[in-house]
């Protein structure tokens, strides 16, 4: 892997604000819309299968209820995630991580798993999900980035899959970012674009981090991020963001 190969401009959720979120639909329509990276959230089923959901249970994003803790994977089969978000997505399923780790690697887009452990399963998710994550994306030049704001979690996908790039997410500033990014052998920091200061950009780069940036929707913010040292944005607006040259050239 090359120092830093990843773009600029990572679409949140999969497909932002075009696209029910975390669904291969979503992965399409950044690849769709000239992406080359997209970052996703992955939890467990009750029976350990990684799935993506962004929240602890169904009934925001899909016509399931309930959390995902207690459902098996077969449970998930007829679950629709994609009418919410309009009638061209209806019958979208709660992928699996396998499908969309295979839909990445053979459309080369890159990828960052956020490893979002159901509570009290950050062990065991961070475990499975680096696993996973080393097995489909064996032998590809650049590797996921594996990120999480379970450290515990985050400690446990280290320990599974040492070799693949790790990253730490904060919503609020951690004074001891730097011991913690250390001790995890982590390459970067992300973070509430809302907590990033100058200052503290550059402090994480000098102590030889990459630093990303969520949920940036603002190209002004976007470009003041990246003049400041920012590595990379997560976006829901993929159209708004990548009509602006400057940020779509890494
Ligand atoms: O990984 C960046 C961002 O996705 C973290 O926040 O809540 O959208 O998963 P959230
Ligand atoms: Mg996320």
């Amino acid at each position: 892997m090359s120092d830093w190969p990843y773009p600029f401009l990572f679409a949140h959720r999969g497909g932002g604000r075009l696209a029910p979120e975390n669904t291969l639909a979503g992965m399409m329509k950044a690849t769709e819309c000239g992406y080359q990276a997209v970052e996703f959230d992955v939890k467990l089923t009750a029976d350990n299968v990684c799935v993506l959901l962004h929240d602890d249970t169904l009934d925001r994003t899909s016509d399931g209820h309930g959390p995902m803790a207690q459902k098996r994977f077969a449970d998930l089969l007829d679950v629709d995630a994609g009418s919410w978000k309009g009638e061209e997505f209806a019958g979208e399923p709660i992928p699996a991580f396998s499908d969309v780790g295979l839909y990445c690697v053979r459309s080369r887009l890159m990828a960052n798993v956020e490893i979002k452990p159901c509570p009290g399963r950050d062990v065991e998710t961070g475990q499975l999900v680096a696993r996973d994550a080393a097995l489909f994306w064996q032998g590809e030049s650049v590797p996921p980035l594996l990120s999480s704001f379970s450290y515990e979690a985050l400690q446990a996908a280290v320990a599974a899959a040492p070799w693949l790039p790790v990253g730490w997410l904060i919503d609020h500033w951690q004074e001891d970012w730097q011991s913690r990014l250390q001790a995890l052998e982590a390459v970067s920091l992300h973070c509430n674009h809302k907590i990033l200061t100058a200052e503290r950009v550059k402090a994480v780069r000098e102590a030889g981090y990459h630093v990303l940036a969520y949920t940036v929707n603002d190209i002004a913010r976007a470009r003041a991020l990246k003049a400041w040292g920012v590595s990379g944005v997560f976006t829901d607006e993929l159209d708004l963001m990548r009509q602006d040259e400057t940020l779509v050239v890494a």
